[in-house]
């Protein structure tokens, strides 16, 4: 059994084959409706606890349509409803959910939460995002990269905007896969120190670039996400848009990367603040292709938890 708490915590030969599996098991469906069944039914009599102290479209409906593709069941639970917001410990609902569930994934707040359901559980536990990771998303944004121009290694990645959980993790799969990242934006929203530490100690360039327009000078990729992520106060609204608004990925930016350069952003957007419609619906950009491949990355990544 694994948990999937973290790229960067994640062995660097299991990472590749989850995303070599993610192809297959994508290709293998090609262009069947979204609710058969795969051929291979490899959570059958399975079933599994979808956990959200947070909102989420993408990460509730991917996780769910996943493990049904894949022949197993799910729960979807909100933590205000659970005992969990009203009081229970995170190590007593893991030893409780655990004989009910085969897995977990929960999105939280605080990583210590998911950190302590997956030292408590008996079964695995998967990373749906927290304030300070969103280790899914990004192996769909590697699916989606290589499917489009091959091997990630050795590309440049520019990340234009707030330093925040997906830049993270970002900053993770730099390293363990072997690309150049660079984060552009303005001194406090910096990612932390600790991650470009880890991505450089893999011998990847992880670097810092105040100027957005020399960052993204011959990038093979730029991306973006909101300036206000679910955690942040909505009062650092105003101040976020100020700090941010010469970070917008618009054409301007954009004609600065390789002409084939894509686009990515998790999605959900703020149209015209973090990036513009023109960027978002333009040549570059492979966004809903990311949505989607949420769905194939988490399959391979379920999998490989449950061994099967
Ligand atoms: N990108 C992402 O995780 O989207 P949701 O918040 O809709 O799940
Ligand atoms: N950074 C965003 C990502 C949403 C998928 C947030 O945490 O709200």
């Amino acid at each position: 059994m694994n948990h999937f708490l973290d790229i960067h915590t994640t062995d660097k030969n299991d990472l590749r084959s989850i995303i070599d599996n993610a192809r297959v098991m994508k290709d293998a469906r090609n262009g069947r409706p979204k609710g058969t069944r795969d051929d291979e039914q490899p959570l059958a009599g399975r079933m599994v606890a979808l956990i959200f102290e947070k909102p989420s479209t993408r990460t509730r409906v991917s996780f769910d349509v996943g493990v049904r593709q894949m022949g197993g069941e799910t729960m979807v639970l909100s933590g205000k409803e659970m005992q969990l917001g009203h009081g229970e410990t995170i190590a007593d609902t893991a030893r409780v959910l655990s004989r009910y569930v085969d897995l977990i994934m929960i999105r939280t707040f605080e990583e210590a939460t998911l950190h302590e359901m997956a030292e408590h559980a008996t079964v695995p536990v998967i990373n749906g995002l927290t304030n300070r990771t969103h280790p899914c998303q990004i192996m769909a944004d590697v699916l989606t990269y290589e499917e489009h121009r091959g091997p990630i290694a050795g590309k440049k990645v520019v990340w234009s905007g707030d330093g925040n959980n997906v830049c993270a993790s970002f900053l993770h799969a730099a390293g363990q896969f072997g690309f150049d990242f660079t984060f552009t934006g303005p001194m406090p929203l910096d990612p932390e120190p600790e991650w470009i530490g880890f991505a450089r100690a893999q011998g990847v360039r992880a670097q810092i670039e105040r100027d957005p327009h020399k960052a993204v000078e011959g990038a093979d990729l730029v991306v973006t996400d909101t300036w206000v992520s679910m955690h942040d106060p909505e009062s650092a609204k105003e101040r976020r848009h100020n700090q941010l608004r010469g970070y917008q990925v618009n054409e301007d930016l954009m004609s600065k990367a390789k002409p084939d350069a894509l686009f990515m952003h998790c999605l959900p957007a703020h149209r015209n603040d973090e990036a513009t419609s023109a960027i978002m619906d333009g040549p570059h950009s492979v966004i809903f292709d990311e949505a989607e491949n949420r769905l194939h990355a988490q399959k391979a990544i379920m999998r490989w938890c449950l061994g099967v």
